[in-house]
């Protein structure tokens, strides 16, 4: 078998074929964590079985463990099209990479009152939070950028309104994990870079729809999560060469005297979710192709991800055209059919009359998971003004759903709405 087959993608996943009282799993849940196929379970389980030792030691699961973690960052860069291995590095996840790369940038930029930090509406907490903290605490000014609330993107002149000689850092995300939209990081960052700004793109939402080339996109800094694409719970940053070469890290002495990534990753590298963040990144390089065994290449990690987004469009067409017949809903983010490409399958809803906590509940009765409320994204769905309302009803799909999961949602909510 070669290419993509929704049977052999199902059949590597072991949760999938998990039900309760016998009724199968329907998983919509994928925005907030995705499921894990066999190949990065074994990747997890071997290297907690021959892989298992520090690093450093001149016997042989030490040196196992060292090419391990090295394999883990060689694959991370191609994942990223970064230009070297040393542009990649993992944390504990995107929110306690951004948590401590706010503050090393801080430090480093010496931020104080009259600088300015660009933060968008559409983000997740996670990109926004951190750089408040960081204004707080210096007296750095924070302007922001606003999306239409009709079109659920920013208007193409946006970041240009907020840009000044005095901005110093714009944060802004990939694909919003609230409305699904993706945005033009690559445009917002040669904007920022004009500007004298550093760009830092949280692409969490966005890496597991599409193939991510930090190279062309132009970005200083990009962090995404190995658990949203297929793998387990860390956090995988790029940063460019040269930024992370000068600039400062909160780091322990004896790690000081290491360039990047052992300047960036605090503690012992966790073995076994590097193996399963590999396995993942292998995961998707087999999609193109159906062979986990062969060696990694960027070129297979983007044909993996071109074939699985195939599936994953046809889907959303089917769920977004069902949601707009269906009296009383409303999608929150893009609906036409010729912008489907500007979105990821991450759809935000609300039901009039409904509340998003109690669909949610009925959903999760008929063993179909998603979830409901703000999810992180405060900052959108208050400028939605839809937090009085509970939120929204978040509909997240990954390329292992099938059309006839998509077919029974939509029946659930036609018969909830
Ligand atoms: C867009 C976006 N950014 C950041 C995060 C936070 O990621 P993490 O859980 O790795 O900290 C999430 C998690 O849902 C997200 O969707």
């Amino acid at each position: 078998m070669t290419g993509f087959s929704i049977a052999g993608v199902r059949a590597q996943f072991p949760a999938l074929s998990i039900s309760d009282d016998g009724k199968s799993r329907i998983y919509l849940d994928n925005p907030a964590g995705t499921q894990v196929p066999q190949h990065v379970i074994n990747r997890a389980n071997r290297a907690m079985i021959e892989q298992n030792a520090n690093l450093g030691g001149a016997f042989v699961t030490s040196e196992m463990a060292l090419a391990l973690v090295d394999e883990a960052h060689q694959a991370a860069a191609q994942f990223y099209n970064a230009p070297a291995t040393t542009d990649v590095f993992y944390g504990a996840n995107m929110t306690t990479i951004t948590l401590a790369m706010s503050r090393n940038l801080q430090k480093t930029l010496n931020l104080g009152e009259g600088d300015e930090i660009v933060l968008s509406r559409m983000d997740h907490d996670a990109n926004v939070a951190p750089w408040l903290l960081v204004a707080a605490d210096t007296g750095a000014t924070v302007k922001w950028i606003e999306f239409d609330t009709d079109t659920f993107e920013f208007p193409d002149d946006a970041l240009d309104k907020v840009l000044s000689d005095k901005t110093r850092i714009v944060a802004v995300s990939y694909a919003s994990n609230c409305t699904g939209t993706i945005n033009d990081v690559k445009s917002m960052c040669a904007k920022a870079r004009s500007a004298g700004a550093i760009s830092y793109v949280d692409a969490v939402q966005f890496a597991p729809h599409g193939v991510i080339d930090v190279q062309d996109i132009g970005c200083d800094f990009l962090v995404s999560s190995a658990y949203k694409f297929f793998g387990p719970h860390q956090g995988i940053m790029y940063g460019r060469s040269d930024l992370l070469d000068s600039m400062f890290s909160y780091q322990v002495r004896p790690a000081l005297e290491y360039g990047s990534p052992a300047k960036f990753e605090t503690g012992s590298a966790p073995r076994e979710t590097l193996a399963a963040s590999l396995g993942a990144i292998e995961y998707i390089a087999s999609l193109g192709d159906d062979d986990a065994g062969l060696p990694l290449s960027r070129d297979r990690i983007a044909a993996g991800m071109q074939a699985a987004m195939g599936h994953e469009m046809a889907l959303t067409r089917q769920l977004i055209g069902g949601l707009t017949s269906i009296k009383g809903v409303k999608v929150r983010g893009i609906t036409s059919d010729n912008a489907l490409a500007r979105r990821v399958p991450t759809v935000s809803i609300t039901v009039d009359g409904k509340d998003p906590a109690d669909m949610a509940k009925s959903l999760a009765d008929d063993n179909t998971f998603l979830w409901s409320g703000h999810n992180y994204a405060l900052e959108p769905i208050n400028h939605m003004n839809l937090m009085k309302d509970g939120g929204v009803l978040r509909i997240g799909l990954a390329h292992y759903n099938t059309a006839e999961e998509v077919d029974t949602l939509l029946e659930q909510l036609e018969e909830l709405a």
